[in-house]
């Protein structure tokens, strides 16, 4: 009944000690910090796992992602299809881009880089201000995270729509498929992307999709992205801030991390870039989850959040 916390973060004592804390029953080892023997490992703690790693584990049972994104586990052609991967679906987690996401909307709404130049310059001088319930925010990737910010967004008096890959439940409009993008997009003035990566989804913030944004605000369009950096094209999403077809931008994520000091984004007009820290997972927070996800499954319960190998997340 042996844990493995199999972890490319540096926060390994963090996750250890939060284990034991959580279940002081449950034996737990290191991968890289003692040796182990593999066949005694039911279930993995993982992060960015080294490819074949998860595949040297004959008796695993279930892998549990510690993040959100299940991207990295996907990767590896060789991470056994029969075994359960579960997604990091944490309450801590989702409020934590919840703050991110209003956090970047509001930066851009009320034109706070705008008054941080006139305040460089000494200049009292007031930007044109539209109502919130005269912009459309439009939450794409229709998921846990995207549902929580729903109401904090629509409390402030925005119009909130989104778009899903398939049809979904939701209380708000939720466009979904190829066919509901262009709808989609043209009723957007300010884009946050929460999309897994997944072969459907690289590279789809493009030139094609920026043009595609609706021009029904003066702030905007607006692109706001914490989902994957794969998930942007980041020559395109460049060209727009300088030619002013984007206003602004918040980038989270990018195609390298950390992105390179020699990146032009770095320069970008208008863009807001975040280290990868919209939402950190907290150990002490989602370990609580895995435990009581492990128990309910030995008692003979479901697995909760299980990625769908055939979408991708
Ligand atoms: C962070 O990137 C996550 O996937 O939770």
């Amino acid at each position: 009944m042996t844990t493995l916390l199999i972890s490319a973060d540096s926060n390994l004592d963090d996750w250890m000690d939060a284990w034991r804390e959580a279940a002081p029953h449950r034996p737990v080892v290191c991968h890289g910090r003692a040796p182990y023997d593999p066949a005694a490992i039911q279930y993995a703690l993982t992060w960015k796992p080294p490819a074949g790693a998860l595949n040297a584990l004959p008796n695993l049972k279930v892998a549990f992602n510690l993040g959100a994104g299940v991207d990295a586990v996907m990767a590896d052609p060789t991470f056994p299809s029969h075994i359960p991967l579960v997604r990091l679906v944490d309450q801590d987690l989702t409020n934590r881009m919840g703050e991110w996401v209003v956090l970047q909307v509001l930066t851009h709404f009320r034109q706070t880089l705008g008054y941080l130049e006139l305040q460089r310059t000494k200049t009292w001088r007031d930007l044109t201000q539209p109502a919130a319930r005269s912009a459309r925010v439009g939450l794409m990737g229709y998921g846990t995270l995207a549902r929580h910010c729903t109401p904090i967004l629509r409390g402030l008096g925005f119009n909130v729509h989104g778009w899903a890959r398939g049809p979904k439940e939701s209380d708000i409009t939720l466009h979904h498929g190829e066919e509901g993008l262009a709808n989609f997009l043209a009723r957007t003035d300010i884009l946050v992307c929460l999309l897994p990566l997944t072969e459907a989804t690289r590279g789809i913030l493009d030139a094609k999709l920026i043009g595609q944004l609706s021009r029904g605000t003066p702030v905007g369009p607006v692109l706001i992205n914490a989902g994957r950096g794969g998930l942007q094209n980041e020559a395109d999403i460049l060209a727009a801030l300088q030619d002013g077809t984007l206003k602004g931008a918040s980038l989270d994520v990018f195609n390298e991390e950390p992105l390179p000091a020699t990146s032009p984004m770095w320069d970008a007009p208008n863009l807001i870039i975040t280290p990868h820290v919209a939402a950190i997972t907290d150990p002490a927070s989602a370990v609580g989850n895995i435990v009581e996800q492990i128990d309910a499954f030995e008692a003979g319960a479901p697995l909760q959040n299980v990625v769908d190998r055939g979408h991708g997340y």
